[in-house]
């Protein structure tokens, strides 16, 4: 997809690229800026002869590792020692929206797993107020949306719209084989992530409060 702000995506691609250690074992987002790091990682690679393995977040990812040599491995084999990962949108607090490309479930499990995250942003991604640009994401098992809409509702949500797919007819299906609702509220409160996350139906959020992260802006 088109990069917006190559330059500043850049400069954080290169960052990442500088932190990689022979053995390491990353964690790796999603979207255009982990794109631009994982063609930087691969340089590297190349000049350096560094061994690494990968786990991806996503099929187009695990493609593209494919694509420059980046052997992948999965949570089942390893833990990451650190990952990097795009976002949407970062407030003050550094809490973030993410998941314009669906992928938060899986990101966020690695986020989880993972003792140190660096997330990479160019400056068009830090807002003072959170869902300023961006609704939040609500990954939902099929058969369960109507009951979690009602429930989203009662949360705060004041718009809420089940993901149109691109080039087909129907809605954007999840690699999990979920759906997704993307809800705008007025307000993000502390506490929202886990709120949503306790509606049963609910597979996850693209609303981050409160992970350890590193934010590299460019
Ligand atoms: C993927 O699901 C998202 O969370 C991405 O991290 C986000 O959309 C960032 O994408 P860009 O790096 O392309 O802006």
């Amino acid at each position: 997809s088109e990069i917006i702000n190559p330059e500043g995506k850049q400069k954080v691609a290169q960052q990442i690229a500088q932190k990689v250690k022979d053995g390491d074992v990353l964690g790796v987002g999603s979207g255009s800026t982990v794109y631009l790091a994982l063609l930087a990682i691969a340089d590297r690679l190349k000049t350096e002869q560094l061994n690494i393995k990968a786990i991806p977040t996503s099929l187009e990812i695990s493609m593209f590792c494919a694509k420059l040599g980046i052997p992948l491995t999965t949570l089942y084999e390893h833990t990451p020692d650190w990952l990097f990962d795009g976002a949407d949108e970062v407030d003050p607090n550094n809490w973030l929206i993410k998941g314009r490309g669906g992928a938060m479930f899986k990101e966020k499990l690695l986020i989880s797993s993972s003792p140190v995250n660096y997330i990479i942003v160019d400056e068009s991604k830090l807002v003072n107020k959170l869902g300023s640009k961006f609704p939040v994401p609500v990954e939902v098992f099929p058969q369960a949306l109507l009951t979690v809409e009602k429930q989203l509702q009662q949360l705060g949500a004041v718009d809420i719209a089940l993901r149109p797919a691109k080039g087909k007819d129907g809605p954007v299906i999840t690699e999990n084989n979920n759906l997704i609702l993307d809800c705008k509220f007025d307000a993000i409160e502390s506490g929202l992530e886990r709120d949503i996350k306790s509606i049963t139906g609910v597979i996850e959020s693209g609303l981050f409060q409160g992970y350890p992260l590193e934010i590299l802006n460019g």
